[in-house]
């Protein structure tokens, strides 16, 4: 198994460096435009690993896509990360000029992959991936919903001072401010969320969820890098070893909620061909509506994305 992964930042090095410690696959390519970056923090991985005890084989290229040929998974983490007082939406112009580059080079050595899109804005950036390529939609997505749904998970597992790994949860929609948490859909040890906290206390939750990169972006000067990376190593890790894990995943609906040509998260079963299945919740007319308002939004989006010169 070959992954790649474009961008060599904080994101793209830390997905990398998970992906190699847990062995997901023995070859992983980094590839940036940089001189010298990918080449160095390949390196830096590759000697952790008589440390840490793994061998998949990490290399870096400077903007040689020969180097990532037939790669399995290609993920996409290239693009300016949010400085504070921006928006994700600000950074459209640069990134998809960014995606563009990068999806024609990725398909050109690798024209089976699958492609995991990280550069935001996320739901934008996944649609411009997808047009490039061509791909079917099962074979370009976006990572933001784990990062979300994890975020939320952290949030509650320190309100309820339990741990982390039993609380479930479920995000729809963009990757921005209209995601929508689902309290319905969120358990702890399989008992309902609302049964173990007050609704006051849960709903400042989801705010905090929904506003989550943007207090990391206030407290750093940048994006976060640990938790998203690692989100999409999970991607990887599901895909490459045909787990069938139901991950929320962006990717373009065809009707699925009731919505037409739009890139938004939604719960999927991610195997070896990419998207096996898309999961139908039965929302309630609420969640309906609010999954309503971030459809309009991406679309917004969207549509810049359509005017921005060729
Ligand atoms: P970073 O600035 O640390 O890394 C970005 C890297 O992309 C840089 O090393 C840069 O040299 C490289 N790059 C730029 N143009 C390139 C090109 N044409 N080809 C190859 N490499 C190129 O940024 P960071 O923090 O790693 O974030 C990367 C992206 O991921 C940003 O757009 C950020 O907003 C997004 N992000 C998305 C998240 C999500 O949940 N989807 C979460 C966190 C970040
Ligand atoms: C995040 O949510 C900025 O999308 C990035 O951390």
């Amino acid at each position: 198994m070959k992954i790649t992964v474009v961008g060599a930042g904080n994101v793209g090095a830390t997905c990398a460096d998970v992906l190699a410690y847990r062995e997901v696959a023995n070859e992983i390519v980094l590839v940036d435009i940089k001189e010298g970056l990918a080449e160095g923090k390949a390196l830096d991985i590759w000697q952790k690993a008589p440390i840490n005890l793994y061998d998949s084989r990490t290399v870096g290229a400077t903007n040689d896509y020969s180097k990532s040929a037939n790669s399995n998974v290609v993920v996409i983490t290239s693009g300016l990360p949010r400085k504070p007082g921006m928006t994700r939406d600000d950074l459209i112009s640069t990134n998809a000029g960014i995606v563009k580059t990068v999806t024609e080079n990725v398909i050109k050595h690798s024209p089976n992959a699958i492609i995991v899109v990280v550069s935001n804005p996320l739901d934008v950036m996944t649609y411009q991936a997808h047009l490039i390529s061509k791909f079917p939609r099962t074979r370009v997505m976006g990572m933001a919903g784990i990062l979300d749904t994890a975020r939320y998970r952290a949030f509650l597992a320190e309100a309820l001072n339990v741990s982390p790994k039993d609380i479930q949860a479920m995000i729809l929609g963009g990757h921005g401010d209209t995601m929508v948490p689902l309290p319905r859909y969120t358990t702890v040890g399989g008992i309902p969320v609302t049964e173990l906290i007050a609704k006051d206390k849960l709903d400042a939750i989801i705010e905090r969820t929904k506003m989550g990169g943007g207090e990391l972006v206030k407290l750093m000067g940048t994006s976060a890098w640990y938790a998203p990376g690692s989100a999409a190593a999970q991607m990887v890790e599901a895909i490459v070893k045909d787990q069938r894990r139901v991950l929320p995943v962006c990717m373009r609906l065809d009707g699925e909620y009731g919505i037409k040509n739009c890139y938004l998260g939604v719960p999927v079963i991610l195997g070896k061909n990419g998207i096996e299945q898309i999961i139908e919740l039965q929302l309630n007319s609420e969640e309906k509506a609010l999954l309503e308002t971030s459809h309009h939004h991406v679309k917004e989006v969207m549509d810049v994305l359509d005017k921005l010169p060729k």
